[in-house]
């Protein structure tokens, strides 16, 4: 059977690459985003050296156009997208009453408007093929709300109505679409907020530590799974015990 092509945005983050090796691991080609330009160079070197032959393209998610030019490569490269991982995401964190519109803005079009700049590009091919995986990465402070993270917040719980709705549109098809909300992983986005605050984040994990992205990639990878095809529409949380609802 023909190798499946998996499509994981901002690929090259903490999560991130551990979802694309989880994936490929898994048997799919996997082809990632980068906004940064360069980021690809000593990304893609590390994972030859690790053995991972992962397609790397230059992507903003923000813009529609910029997606249909990334999605436009990938299917040349490696054929249509069957599983897509809506993993890039970023952090303008603060107190609403100081939050400017820019903050808002820049989180809002990141992890939001992305899920639609992307998916758009390539639900219509997982539909003719019978078979897909949108799988987007949420956050346990999207179904918690989080202090300082008004932005943040309203994106993340916005992917899931995203997921719940277009779940029940191609269910009929053999396409599932998911939400996993991991709570704090050890990853740059983390190590950003302040150590006092942090340690006070971690104190409160009934685990007693951060999640590994290695954790989140098991996950994404049994989601992908061919196993896994009477889940949609599901918000599936991985957080060490720190359920608040
Ligand atoms: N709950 C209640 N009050 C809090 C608070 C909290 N969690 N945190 C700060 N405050 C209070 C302070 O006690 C202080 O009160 P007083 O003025 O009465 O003394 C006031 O808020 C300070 O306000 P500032 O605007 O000056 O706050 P700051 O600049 O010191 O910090 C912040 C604000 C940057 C939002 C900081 O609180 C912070 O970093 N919080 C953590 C945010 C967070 O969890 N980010 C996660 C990033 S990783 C991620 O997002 C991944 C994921 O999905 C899990
Ligand atoms: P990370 O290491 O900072 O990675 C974020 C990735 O997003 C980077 O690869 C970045 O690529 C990409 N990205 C940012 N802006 C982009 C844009 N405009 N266009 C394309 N790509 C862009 O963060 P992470 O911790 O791995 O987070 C990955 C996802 O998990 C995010 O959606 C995050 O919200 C979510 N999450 C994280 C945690 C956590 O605790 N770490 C918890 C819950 C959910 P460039 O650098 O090339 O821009």
């Amino acid at each position: 059977m023909a190798q499946k092509v998996a499509l994981v945005t901002g690929g090259m983050g903490g999560i991130g690459t551990a979802i694309c090796k989880g994936l490929a691991q898994a048997g799919f080609k996997v082809a990632t985003t980068y906004s940064t330009p360069g980021k690809h160079e000593g990304w893609l070197e590390k994972m030859r050296a690790e053995g991972f032959d992962i397609f790397a393209v230059q992507c903003d998610v923000t813009s529609f156009d910029s997606c249909v030019e990334a999605a436009g490569k990938i299917k040349q490269a490696l054929g249509a997208v069957s599983v897509l991982v809506n993993n890039a995401g970023i952090t303008k964190d603060g107190r609403f009453q100081k939050m400017d519109k820019t903050a808002w803005d820049a989180v809002m079009s990141t992890n939001l408007d992305s899920v639609f700049n992307v998916t758009r590009q390539v639900i219509d091919d997982m539909c003719e093929l019978g078979f897909g995986r949108v799988i987007n990465i949420s956050s346990i402070n999207g179904q918690k709300g989080q202090f300082g993270q008004t932005n943040y917040s309203a994106a993340k719980a916005g992917m899931h109505g995203f997921t719940m709705a277009l779940a029940q549109e191609v269910a009929k098809k053999g396409v599932t679409v998911n939400t996993i909300s991991p709570g704090y992983i050890a990853t740059e986005m983390v190590m950003a907020v302040k150590e006092e605050v942090r340690n006070q984040i971690i104190a409160g994990i009934p685990v007693g530590r951060l999640g590994h992205p290695e954790e989140i990639a098991a996950l994404v990878a049994f989601i992908a799974s061919d196993a896994a095809g009477f889940m949609t529409g599901a918000n599936v949380a991985m957080n060490g015990g720190q359920h608040t609802c």
